[in-house]
């Protein structure tokens, strides 16, 4: 019995801990002009990691992701991966996204790697933290040229950095033409760092760090909206 109360206990504390989890926020104008996001903590240990910086801002019809990684001494990509692969394995700066106020069961996974290859995905994480043994999906966006997501990337390796400039549709979060002002989205910004001599272990950063090793802990992402 006292374990048994005492179980019910901590478990009221984990609920009570991650419906209070304090996340940041960020407001993100209409382009040309930019909110901006950086961050230099680890997953999860908050150790110092290399700095990354997001610029935010929507158009009619689109919202844009300006990525900038600095530090970046591996640049390192798997050559024979393309569109929608697993470049997560290697190094990727990512955003996932949501539209609406709550943590996320359904969100988008976007990624891109210093050979300028996407990733875009509809995630299914009904449990929001991917627990052991709960469904956990993804559905890939198969045509995101067509769709209207498209990337830019650029290298400079003397400076110690790359740059990805990402174009995300609204339409695909049913954000209507000229309507993206005044919604608010939930989303998390993360980069993985490797090298050929640590692959596959990775390092691991993030705008709003879970408490875990994992990205898809979706009380955690911060608050973004647009004005
Ligand atoms: C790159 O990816 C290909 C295809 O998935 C795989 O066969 C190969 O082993 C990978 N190379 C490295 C260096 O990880
Ligand atoms: C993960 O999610 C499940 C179900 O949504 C919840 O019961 C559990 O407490 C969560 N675990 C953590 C560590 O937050
Ligand atoms: C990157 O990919 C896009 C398509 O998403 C393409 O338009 C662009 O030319 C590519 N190259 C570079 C260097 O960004
Ligand atoms: C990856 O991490 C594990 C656990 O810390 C370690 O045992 C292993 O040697 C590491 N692998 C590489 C290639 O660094």
């Amino acid at each position: 019995m006292h374990n048994l109360l005492t179980l019910t206990t901590a478990a009221a504390g984990l609920v009570a801990t991650a419906s209070a989890t304090k996340v940041p926020s960020v407001n993100v104008p209409a382009c040309p002009r930019v909110g901006s996001i950086s961050y230099s903590k680890s997953v999860p240990d908050l150790t110092p990691f290399p700095r990354t910086q997001v610029d935010l801002c929507y158009t009619d019809t689109s919202l844009e992701l300006a990525f900038t990684a600095f530090d970046e001494v591996n640049y390192y990509f798997n050559a024979s991966q393309g569109i929608n692969d697993d470049i997560w394995e290697y190094e990727v700066m990512e955003a996932f996204l949501y539209k609406g106020t709550d943590d996320p069961k359904t969100y988008v996974e976007l990624e891109v790697n210093p050979n300028n290859v996407t990733y875009q995905a509809f995630v299914y994480n009904p449990s929001k933290n991917r627990t052991a043994g709960a469904p956990f999906d993804h559905f890939f966006v198969s045509d995101p040229a067509t769709d209207g997501f498209s990337a830019t990337t650029v290298l400079n390796k003397p400076a110690k950095t790359w740059k990805s400039t990402v174009t995300v549709p609204l339409g695909i979060f049913n954000v209507d033409d000229c309507k993206a002002k005044g919604t608010q989205w939930r989303m998390n910004f993360f980069r993985t760092i490797t090298s050929p001599e640590t692959y596959p272990n990775q390092t691991l950063g993030a705008w709003s760090p879970p408490n875990e090793a994992s990205f898809h802990i979706t009380p955690y992402f911060g608050h973004v909206n647009f004005v």
